[in-house]
């Protein structure tokens, strides 16, 4: 038998980045929201597609560069990178988004290039004084790049190759970009054993087209010519795995693949079963946090949210979360301020407006930055007020 096993259907969902004015509601679309586990490959992703100008274009909702604490690891992976290559080598970054990581190489003293999609942020890197190619990452641009600048001395992304719908394809775009013989693709993404460890289902939405492990990552890197020389695990994004590609042969793996790679058989990363069972949790704590939330309703308790994030998207859709159990969201992003969340149509407020008006209860729909959000808004705990998180589990703190 070939094709993705399904397992896990999240329903109809409307664009996680959608947030939308009032005068948009009539006119908001559903798209269907299910996950497979591909056979041959491992690797699990969603079973529907959306044309990818929906999700990434000028008026692209997400600017990376809302965290000091991503901030400061972007600024570590570039360091990294700096280590891993020769002197006067050249990065190109795919999905350089706002310049939050491309600033570092600039700062670093390394020739580099962002390659970004939407026009919006791309604009905000340029600002910035980065160089900056508008453009999907395809195999005609990664030509375009080697005939004009020369070979990449490191491909890299972060958050980005889980958005691509075929993954395949752009590990073979970039395999010849890579210089011969020394050059490496280093990129993160969410990492599947974490989505499954802490059932953070909110990482699945329609931009994450792909959920990576090992397992599926070393099958695709193989049928692009390319091997899995070495990983290491990062918190970030409620738990990442970075993954550094070579040439075949080029490089020797490291001791740290060959013993995540235990780690995931150990944990069944590659076996149905895992899947099916990773369903049922998803059901039971989407009705948990939905059962708290009617009741701290009954009880006359004022809730609002922290951080209208793409994951919450896909929370408030599946647990029937809207505006009469969580009355508005605070974030910090400009261009969301005003609108509405996507589907449960909650409003988004600045930050002031949340402080202004302390809810009794603030669910953490940003629970990724738990510890920096806690750290900042220590002022309203002490003053009574409680953060809900729902991941790793359904807890008041
Ligand atoms: P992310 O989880 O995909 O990084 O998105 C974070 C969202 O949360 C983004 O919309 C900005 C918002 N946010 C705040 O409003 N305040 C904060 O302190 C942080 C860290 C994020």
């Amino acid at each position: 038998m070939t094709g993705p096993i399904p397992f896990l259907d999240l329903g109809a969902m409307p664009i996680a980045n959608g947030f939308l004015l009032p005068s948009e509601v009539a006119s908001e679309k559903r798209y269907p929201l299910r996950v497979g586990l591909d056979r041959d490959t491992s690797l699990v992703r969603l079973l529907d597609i959306i044309p990818p100008e929906l999700l990434f274009h000028e008026r692209y909702a997400f600017f990376s560069s809302t965290s000091r604490r991503m901030n400061e690891h972007f600024l570590r992976f570039a360091q990294k990178v700096k280590a891993s290559i020769r002197r006067d080598g050249f990065v190109v970054e795919i999905g350089s988004n706002d310049g939050i990581m491309l600033q570092h190489f600039a700062a670093l003293g390394m020739r580099s290039l962002g390659v970004e999609p939407s026009e919006n942020v791309a604009k905000a890197a340029r600002g910035l004084g980065l160089r900056v190619e508008s453009a999907f990452f395809s195999e005609e641009t990664a030509h375009k790049i080697a005939r004009r600048d020369g070979y990449a001395d490191a491909v890299v992304a972060a958050n980005v190759v889980c958005h691509v719908q075929d993954p395949l394809a752009l590990f073979r775009a970039v395999a010849p970009l890579l210089r011969p013989g020394s050059g490496i693709f280093i990129f993160e993404e969410p990492y599947l054993g974490d989505i499954l460890r802490l059932c953070s289902y909110d990482q699945i939405y329609d931009e994450h087209a792909s959920y990576f492990s090992l397992a599926s990552v070393s099958i695709l890197a193989e049928q692009a010519g390319l091997e899995l020389v070495e990983v290491e695990h990062q918190e970030t994004h409620g738990g990442s795995m970075r993954y550094t590609l070579a040439h075949k042969g080029s490089r020797a793996p490291g001791e740290s693949v060959a013993s995540w790679r235990e780690t995931e058989e150990a944990r069944g990363l590659a076996d149905p079963l895992t899947f099916t069972d990773f369903a049922a949790e998803v059901a039971h704590r989407s009705t948990e946090l939905f059962s708290l939330l009617t009741d701290l309703k009954r009880q006359g308790k004022r809730v609002a949210g922290y951080g209208a994030t793409s994951k919450s998207t896909t929370v408030t859709n599946f647990a029937g979360i809207g505006p009469e159990l969580v009355s508005h969201i605070c974030d910090t992003t400009p261009g969301k301020i005003g609108k509405l969340s996507p589907g449960a149509h909650i409003p988004i407020v600045a930050r002031g407006r949340w402080e202004a008006d302390a809810p009794d209860y603030t669910i953490l729909f940003a629970w990724n930055h738990a510890d920096e959000i806690l750290a900042k808004e220590q002022a309203y705990r002490d003053a009574g007020g409680k953060f809900i998180v729902y991941v790793p589990e359904v807890k008041v703190v």
